[in-house]
Parts: C-alpha cells; structure tokens; sequence
C-alpha cells in the first residue's frame, strides 16, 4: 500500500506479515475465512489478555478474557460453581465452560448450541453481555485508544493507528484461531513419534467400534483428529434432553466438568453415561446405537481402558505453549 504525503514523496506502509497456521500431521484444511497476520495475532494476545475490556476499572475487579478462559486448563476456567462459572459482577453463566481449542478447523459452528458461525460476534457479545464481561463498546474502544501501547500495534496490524471495535474483535478473533492442539501422546503415536500404553490402545480400539464403545460417529478418531465432527447430537443425558454441539475430546484431562451443564465431575462419570444410563427422549441421535441396552455396557477393565486411551489426548504442549500465554 503506498501512501503519498503533502510534499510528493510517496512513503512505504509497512504490510502485515501473513500468519500461517501450522497444519498438523493428519488434520483437515482450516475452515476459517479471518485472514489471520502476525501483528494481527501478537494484538489480539494482548487484547485477550486485557482486563481494560471490560466493564470494570479497578485493577482488582477488571475481568478479560483470560479470567475464564486459561490456557493452564486448555482455556476452560478450572473450577465450576453447580457446573458454570462466574462472570464479572459475580452471576453464573447459563452454560458451562467450553475451551478454546482447534477453532480454526471448525466449520460447523461456535458455542453449546453450535448456532454461532462467526468468532468475531462471539467476541462482540462476550464483551458487552452483562454476566460475562458487561463492558460497554464505546468506553472499551475509548480506554484502549488511550493506552499508549496499543496505537502502534494498531497500525501495525491494520495500517492506521485507529482502535474500532471491529478492529478489537478481528485482532482477538486472530489470536483465538492461532490455539491450536495437535501434539498429544495420541498424535505422536500415530506419526511414529511415540508409543501408547496396551490399555491406551485397547481403549482406542473401544471407541473406535460399534460393537465397543462406539464412541467414533460423534468424537471422530480414525480419519478425525479435532475429535469432534462439531455437529449437532443428542447424547441421551435427559428424558427431555435436546442436541447440542459434539465437543472436542481433545484436553478432557484438564476441562472438567463436563456437558454443557457440567454435570459430571470426572471422566470415569461420562463413561458411566454412555455405558449404562443412556436416556432415550424424541431427539435423541439415531448415532446412539445401543440405546435399547441403556448404552454400550462397558466392563469395568474395559471402562479403565477407554478413560486411558481418552487421557492420551491430552496436549501437554497447549497448555505450556508460551506464544498463547499472557504477554503481560
Ligand atoms: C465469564 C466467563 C467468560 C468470559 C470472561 C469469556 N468467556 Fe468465552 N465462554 C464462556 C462460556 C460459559 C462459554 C460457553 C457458552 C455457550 O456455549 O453457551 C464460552 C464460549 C466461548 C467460545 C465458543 C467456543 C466453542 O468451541 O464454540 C469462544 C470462541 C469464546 N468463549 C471466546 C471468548 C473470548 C474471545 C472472550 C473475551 C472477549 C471470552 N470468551 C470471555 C465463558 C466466558
Ligand atoms: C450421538 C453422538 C455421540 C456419541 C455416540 C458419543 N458422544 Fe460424547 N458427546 C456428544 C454430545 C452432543 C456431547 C455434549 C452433550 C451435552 O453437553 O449435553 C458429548 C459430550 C461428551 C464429553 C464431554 C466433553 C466436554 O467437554 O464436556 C465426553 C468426555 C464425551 N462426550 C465422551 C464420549 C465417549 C467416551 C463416547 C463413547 C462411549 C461418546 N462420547 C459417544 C455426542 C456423542
């Protein structure tokens, strides 16, 4: 882009410098369409991490991103009040916790009811909704105008030093695409990285069948590794239940409790759900094959097993990599 300035000599702009998704071994193309730059990226880390977005001054009751989202718990919150957690002003979120992992590869939609395509809306809404962040746009778009750290990287990601509040969404949107898990003990196993344990394989094998745990439909595996296909399903948790967005099983070991009403505590209560108390309800998913059984009935080895092999996918690498922690 050039620019020419009052006395006839054009000045160069300097570009935004591309920002290339690592893909790894085995995943599918990413399905975002937010062009994504390094210094769009590096502002959007620090916005993340910015309590200045929220509705609050005060050092101590600022709230960003990062006070729900932690990278030490695959950027769920790491603890949970009846399964939710607690937003700005101290009310619970009507849903429990999803983590930040993989969104780029996402092409099915965002949130528990899997109704949101665009990242910068969530980001939009996060920011102004009164249990979560309760911020107000034009006081945000104000304050972080008037930190001196934050116009030059501005212009470095978008040429013009402005801060808009699509600009703040955008740069956020950025970074929250660039988290991503694919360096498992699971994923060096199947590059020839690294081994798996024999209970870690047999429980593999478990949810990888129908006759097994049958698990794969939903949760991927074989030919998925987001270990989601991000569709819609009902699970058989209620006799009233309804579908919600199939979550990664990506990081289980560190987002507990889980369903979208985190009513299990442990991953040894999931697998109890799908073994034997599988609720059949008008919608549940024509996915849950062993419904007439009350679910899978499992064998308590074989149970061990598949909590092993679901263990094995744990990135430990996520939630140490420094280039997604707080620049602060
Ligand atoms: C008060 C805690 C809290 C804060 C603060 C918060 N979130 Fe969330 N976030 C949640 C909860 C709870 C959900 C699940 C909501 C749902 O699905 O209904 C969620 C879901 C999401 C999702 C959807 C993930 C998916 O896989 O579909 C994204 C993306 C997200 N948040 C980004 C952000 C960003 C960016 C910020 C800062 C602007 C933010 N969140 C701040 C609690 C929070
Ligand atoms: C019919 C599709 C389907 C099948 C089959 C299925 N799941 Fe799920 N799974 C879901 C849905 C949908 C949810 C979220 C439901 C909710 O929150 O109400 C879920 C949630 C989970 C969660 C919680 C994740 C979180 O972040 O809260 C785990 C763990 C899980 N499933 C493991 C398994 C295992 C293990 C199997 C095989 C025994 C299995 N699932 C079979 C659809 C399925």
């Amino acid at each position: 882009m050039l620019l020419l300035v009052s006395c006839g000599d054009p000045i160069e702009v300097r570009k935004p410098t591309p920002y290339s998704l690592p893909q790894p071994a085995f995943f599918p193309d990413a399905q975002n369409n937010i062009p994504l730059t390094e210094e769009g990226v590096e502002l959007g880390r620090y916005l993340f991490y910015d309590g200045h977005l929220s509705g609050r001054t005060h050092p101590d009751s600022m709230f960003s991103c990062a006070s729900c989202h932690k990278q030490q718990y695959a950027f769920e919150a790491g603890y949970s009040v009846d399964g939710k957690v607690r937003g700005i002003n101290g009310a619970l979120t009507p849903k429990s916790m999803l983590p930040l992992i993989n969104l780029a590869y996402n092409g099915n939609g965002y949130t528990w009811d899997g109704n949101v395509e665009s990242l910068e809306n969530i980001v939009r809404s996060t920011l102004v909704d009164t249990v979560e962040m309760a911020g107000n746009i034009d006081t945000i778009v104000k304050r972080i105008a008037e930190i001196p750290l934050y116009p030059p990287m501005f212009e470095a990601a978008f040429g013009t030093s402005t801060v808009t509040a699509e600009r703040i969404c955008n740069a956020i949107a950025q970074f929250i695409l660039t988290l991503l898990s694919g360096d498992s003990r699971f994923d060096r196993y199947v590059t020839g990285r690294g081994t798996l344990t024999d209970d870690e394989l047999l429980g593999y094998q478990l949810f990888s069948t129908e006759e097994g745990a049958d698990c794969f439909h939903c949760h991927g595996g074989q030919g998925n590794m987001l270990f989601s296909t991000y569709l819609m399903a009902n699970n058989g948790l209620d006799a009233d239940g309804i579908p919600y967005r199939i979550p990664t099983l990506r990081n289980t070991g560190f987002t507990a409790p889980y369903m979208h009403d985190g009513r299990f505590q442990t991953l040894d209560e999931v697998i109890d759900h799908y073994s034997e108390h599988v609720k059949f309800s008008q919608t549940i998913s024509t996915l849950m094959h062993h419904l007439e059984d009350g679910g899978v009935q499992l064998t308590p080895r074989e149970k061990q097993y598949l909590k092993a092999f679901l263990l094995s996918l744990n990135d430990s690498s996520f939630v140490t990599n420094p280039e997604y922690g707080s620049p602060f």
